[in-house]
């Protein structure tokens, strides 16, 4: 069955659904973690870099791809690169989507948990104290399976709406909210005692941190971050309309992202320095800091607690939605285009893998330790696995084909609108996806192996 491909009404809508794409748990969750974990300020320069760099040239590089051939992921790369191998670059970006959507689900879920328990009243104020109370639902046998699958038919449920009503309507209304809730977080996390040495943390760069390890967790990071290397902003692209300015569009989508997480940042170190929670913790680390932020901040006015526990875990909740429908909608207008299914039949069959890997990621994060592969957990493996690896290998190979291999009129037509924009900086990013992406992306990865 042949059905009409949807489009993005306005232009702030295509802005807001992008950013919804990008600003999710990678921002909230993963960035402070990651901060965490590899010594601070140091790693932030570094972030910030790749997202300049190697980020926002990669963006234009796949909406290029996507705008052009107005097609689902496998079928985009097909077609540009005229046959061959290069499409190659499309399937993978489905199967890497497809396990980041598993193991994303897992911490969506967690959100999805806390928002039920601060509802309830029990995210403040848990006897053992917050990280005792993370620890108990992540161990459970059941629940966290149970949000996991809940999360993905939620997606599913989303995705299924179709791209206008969906994606669009939740994504407009859903940002700004957001961003506002993380400012009055800031300030309350910034007004607590001792919070001065999670800012120095933040902005006082100490390189002797920096290693190899450090060089690709960063750019892991800003790939993961900007949903960049799965083909994912390739099958937004296509429903982008011919007027869509696509660079303008990938900075400012690489500004919003990148403000929001140094946002949470600036929530989570100040709080988790003031009340001695260790930045090293891992993936749980919001989850234990920001309870006590919540009982700490707010001068123990029960009612103020409450409504921000709860608005901030919906906020969460609805963040990751918005990032988990643009994962679902890879693999759903693959399997529907590609297979010839129905729309609705392509979301099932995407909505069933996902929930089976997703499932297993719970488990081995919690009930079932034992789930383990190269020393990690399972969990940690997928994790590593797409963000650090399949993510910038799918970009660098992007960036060769669209720097060498699609004709460089198509490209140039596409990055100026067919010459309705001044294309000045078209030959500066034609050089940087030609030269400079492949060859940084390429030099961290033989620095990790340590052939260089
Ligand atoms: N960027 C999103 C976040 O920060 C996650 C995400 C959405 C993603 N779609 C993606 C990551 C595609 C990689 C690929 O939460």
């Amino acid at each position: 069955m042949k059905q009409e491909r949807g489009h993005f009404r306005s232009k702030i809508g295509v802005i807001l659904a992008t950013a919804g794409s990008a600003v999710g748990l990678g921002n909230i969750w993963r960035f402070p973690y990651m901060t965490g974990h590899d010594g601070g300020a140091a790693f932030i320069f570094l972030y910030i870099i790749c997202v300049l760099l190697l980020g926002v040239p990669g963006m234009v590089a796949e909406f290029v791809v996507g705008r052009h051939t107005s097609a689902n992921a496998a079928k985009a790369y097909r077609k540009i690169s005229g046959g061959g191998g290069w499409s190659v670059i499309g399937y993978m970006g489905v199967f890497t989507s497809m396990v980041i959507l598993g193991f994303y689900a897992v911490v969506a879920g967690w959100c999805l948990e806390y928002f039920f328990a601060s509802v309830a009243g029990n995210v403040v104020g848990y006897p053992g104290g917050a990280g005792e109370a993370f620890r108990a639902f992540s161990t459970n046998s059941y629940l966290p399976m149970v949000f996991t699958v809940a999360f993905i038919l939620l997606t599913h449920a989303v995705v299924t709406r179709g791209v206008r009503k969906g994606i669009e309507r939740a994504s407009n209304l859903l940002m700004p909210l957001l961003f506002i809730l993380l400012l009055v977080l800031l300030v309350a996390s910034c007004m607590l005692p001792g919070a001065s040495a999670g800012i120095r943390f933040l902005f006082k760069p100490d390189f002797s941190q920096l290693s190899s390890g450090v060089m690709l967790d960063a750019l892991g990071q800003a790939f993961f971050s900007l949903s960049l290397g799965t083909a994912c902003l390739c099958t937004y692209a296509s429903y982008f309309s011919r007027q869509t300015n696509l660079a303008r569009s990938a900075s400012q989508i690489a500004g919003i992202d990148t403000l929001v997480a140094i946002l949470a940042g600036l929530i989570i170190f100040p709080a988790a320095f003031s009340v001695g929670v260790n930045p090293d913790s891992g993936p749980s680390l919001i989850f234990i800091t920001l309870p006590e932020v919540f009982c700490k901040a707010f001068g123990g006015v029960p009612v103020v607690e409450y409504v921000v526990a709860v608005l901030f875990y919906a906020l969460m909740v609805l963040a990751a939605l918005t990032s988990t429908i643009s994962m679902h909608e890879i693999g759903t207008s693959f399997f529907s285009e590609e297979l010839g299914l129905p729309r609705g039949r392509g979301a099932w069959l995407e909505t069933g893998i996902c929930a089976v890997i997703g499932i297993f990621c719970a488990l081995s994060s919690g009930a079932v330790p034992e789930l383990r592969l190269f020393g990690l957990s399972l969990m940690e493996c997928c994790d590593f696995l797409t963000s650090n690896i399949l993510l910038p290998f799918g970009s660098f190979l992007t960036c060769l084909l669209v720097g060498w291999v699609v004709p460089r009129r198509v490209v140039e037509d596409e990055f100026t609108n067919w010459h309705t924009l001044r294309g000045g900086l078209f030959g500066v990013w034609l050089f940087v996806i030609r030269f400079v992406c492949p060859v940084c992306i390429a030099a961290v990865f033989l620095h990790q192996l340590r052939v260089i």
